[in-house]
C-alpha cells in the first residue's frame, strides 16, 4: 500500500542513495553531491502503522518498567502526527502492521536499502526475528535484490547504518545490537566505505538514537554515546563547522533520531539552543511528539525507514 500522491516530476527523479560510491573521499572533506546532479524533489520513506505497538517485553533501557505504559490511543495520533507531517513533503509506503510484533512500528530496523538492494535484518533481539521474514517479504515484493547476509553477524538495518548523502558513506553503529562484523559486510554489499563506530552508552543502543547525518555534510550527533576512537573517526571526517554536536538533555529526548526531508528536521523535541543552531545551519525543525514511542526506545526516525526512490519507483518494482 503506497500513499498516491506520486506525480511525474518524483517519478524522474530518485535521491542521493543511488548516488557514485565516494569511498575514497578524503577523510576531513564534507563533500557536496555533484552540483550537476539535480536536487532530489521528494524522499520515499518506509513506515508500518502502530495497530499493534506496545511495550510487551524489554530489549533496552528505555522499556525498564514500560511494559504495558504505552497507551495506545495517543500512540496512534502521534504516529499520524508524523506520518502527515511527512507526507506532505515525501512519499511513504506501508508495510502491514503484524499482531504479537509490537516493535514492528520501528521500520528503521526493517533493513537497509540502497538502489535496487537491500540487506534484511538479522535481529540481535529475539523477540524481534519474526519480523525478518515479513520485511523480506516487504522488499521482495517491492523488487529489490536481497543481499545475502551471514547467518551469525546481528545488523538491525537503518537502526545501525545511516547514509550519508554528502560524503556518499555509510556511518555503521556496533557494540549493543549489531554486531562489529556488520559494516564489513555492508560494505561489500553495497561497495561504499562504511565507517564504523563502537556505541558505549546502553541508551543509545542504535546509531539512529545519537547521530544524524543531514543534508551538506552537516551532522547533528551526541559524542558521549561513542567510544574515544570513534569520536575521532567522527571529528576526522566531518569538519568543526559541520558538526552539531548535543547535550545530553536533547540526547536524552531522541532530538538525534531526526528524519530530514527537504531541509526540514523532523524530531520528538529540541532545546532552544539546538533549534537556533538548525536553523542556523539552514534546517527547519519541526518537532513532533512521540512520547508513546520513547518508551519503547524509539522516536521519529526510528519509524522511518529511507527508501532509494519516490514511491512511484518503489510501486513500478517487481
Ligand atoms: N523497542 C525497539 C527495539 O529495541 C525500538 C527500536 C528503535 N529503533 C531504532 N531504529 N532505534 O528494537
Amino acid at each position: 500500500m503506497i500513499d498516491g500522491r506520486s506525480t511525474p516530476e518524483n517519478s524522474l527523479t530518485s535521491f542521493d542513495a543511488d548516488a557514485a560510491v565516494l569511498s575514497d573521499a578524503p577523510r576531513s572533506d564534507a563533500r557536496e553531491a555533484a552540483p550537476s546532479r539535480p536536487a532530489p524533489a521528494r524522499r520515499a520513506l518506509l513506515m508500518c502503522a502502530p495497530d499493534h505497538f506496545g511495550v510487551d517485553y524489554i530489549i533496552n533501557p528505555w522499556m525498564e518498567n514500560q511494559i504495558g505504559q504505552a497507551a495506545l490511543p495517543r500512540a496512534k495520533a502521534q504516529w499520524e502526527n508524523l506520518r502527515g507531517k511527512l507526507a506532505a513533503h515525501s512519499d511513504i509506503a506501508f508495510v502491514a502492521p503484524t499482531p504479537g510484533l509490537p516493535d514492528m512500528v520501528f521500520t528503521a530496523n526493517a533493513g537497509l536499502a540502497i538502489g535496487d538492494t537491500a540487506v534484511v535484518s538479522r535481529f540481535n533481539a529475539k523477540e524481534r526475528r519474526p519480523e525478518e521474514r515479513l520485511f523480506c517479504e516487504w522488499f521482495e515484493a517491492q523488487g529489490y535484490s536481497i543481499a545475502p547476509w551471514p547467518e551469525n553477524v546481528p545488523f538491525e538495518g537503518a537502526g545501525d547504518a545511516l547514509l550519508d548523502h554528502a560524503r556518499g558513506i555509510v556511518w555503521c553503529g556496533y557494540g549493543w545490537r549489531s554486531g562489529e562484523e556488520a559494516p564489513k559486510h555492508l560494505q561489500k554489499i553495497f561497495d561504499r566505505r562504511a565507517v564504523a563506530l563502537r556505541l558505549v552508552d546502553s541508551r543509545f543502543y542504535h546509531l539512529d538514537t545519537c547521530f544524524c547525518p543531514l543534508s551538506g555534510g552537516w551532522l547533528m550527533y551526541y559524542p558521549d554515546a561513542f567510544d574515544i576512537a570513534s569520536r575521532e573517526a567522527i571529528r576526522a571526517i566531518a569538519p568543526v563547522e559541520k558538526r552539531i554536536e548535543v547535550g545530553e538533555k536533547d540526547a536524552l529526548s531522541f532530538a538525534c533520531n531526526a528524519v530530514e526531508v527537504s531541509g526540514r528536521v523532523f524530531l520528538n523535541a529540541c532545546s532552544d539552543d539546538l533549534r537556533s543552531r538548525l536553523i542556523d545551519a539552514g534546517f527547519t525543525p519541526v518537532v513532533t511528539p512521540l512520547s508513546e514511542f520513547m518508551k519503547a526506545g524509539g522516536a521519529a526516525k526510528c519509524l522511518t525507514l529511507q527508501l532509494p526512490g519516490a514511491a512511484s519507483t518503489v510501486m513500478q518494482r517487481g
